[in-house]
């Protein structure tokens, strides 16, 4: 018999089976213990990458860009290569960065600008990074299905880039 109690939290079979917003509480439980104490700004975004793309149902990438300048650069992520350079307005990416709002993409093809780094990508979230008013980066989640993040998915991740941006800050700043 199926029981979702013992799947693992990151299991599609729990995500389908609870509320979402519970799970994300869960999920920013565990991404909070797994920063916690490590103050490098590498090993915190890659991990913090990782967790959210084996947590996630329906991800085909998960991942970071910092802000250096005016261009957001490639940082840690899951999935394919990624393009590594995206100045601050362009694609969804840049879009979320100089608007500094998470930005909800049903169909990236009806997206102006999109910028296709796996051809797999049907839709996407991307949340800015913001420590206070500065803009550190964003957090960039694409799905290979159209229309995967509702209004759950987006103040769940936004709570999840808010306990990266803790961990990250003091690394970012030195
Ligand atoms: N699709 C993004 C580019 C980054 S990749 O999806 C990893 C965009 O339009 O900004």
């Amino acid at each position: 018999m199926h029981d979702a109690t013992h799947a693992a939290p990151w299991s599609s079979d729990l995500w389908a089976a609870k509320d979402k917003s519970a799970l994300y509480a869960d999920l920013a439980e565990e991404l909070a213990a797994l920063l916690a104490g490590e103050p490098d700004r590498t090993a915190n975004a890659a991990n913090a990458a990782a967790a959210i793309y084996h947590s996630l149902p329906a991800l085909n990438w998960a991942g970071f860009y910092f802000l250096h300048g005016d261009e957001l650069v490639l940082g840690p992520f899951q999935g394919k290569p990624a393009c590594v350079r995206i100045p601050l307005g362009k694609g969804v990416c840049g879009t979320a960065a100089l608007e500094r709002r998470s930005v909800v993409v049903a169909d990236v093809a009806a997206f102006p600008g999109h910028i296709a780094c796996d051809s797999a990508s049907r839709s996407e979230l991307v949340i800015p990074l913001l420590d206070g008013d500065r803009l550190l980066g964003v957090l960039d989640l694409d799905s290979p299905d159209l229309n995967r993040f509702d209004s759950d998915d987006r103040v769940g991740c936004e709570a999840l880039a808010a306990i990266v941006v803790r961990h990250l800050r003091r690394s970012v700043l030195s």
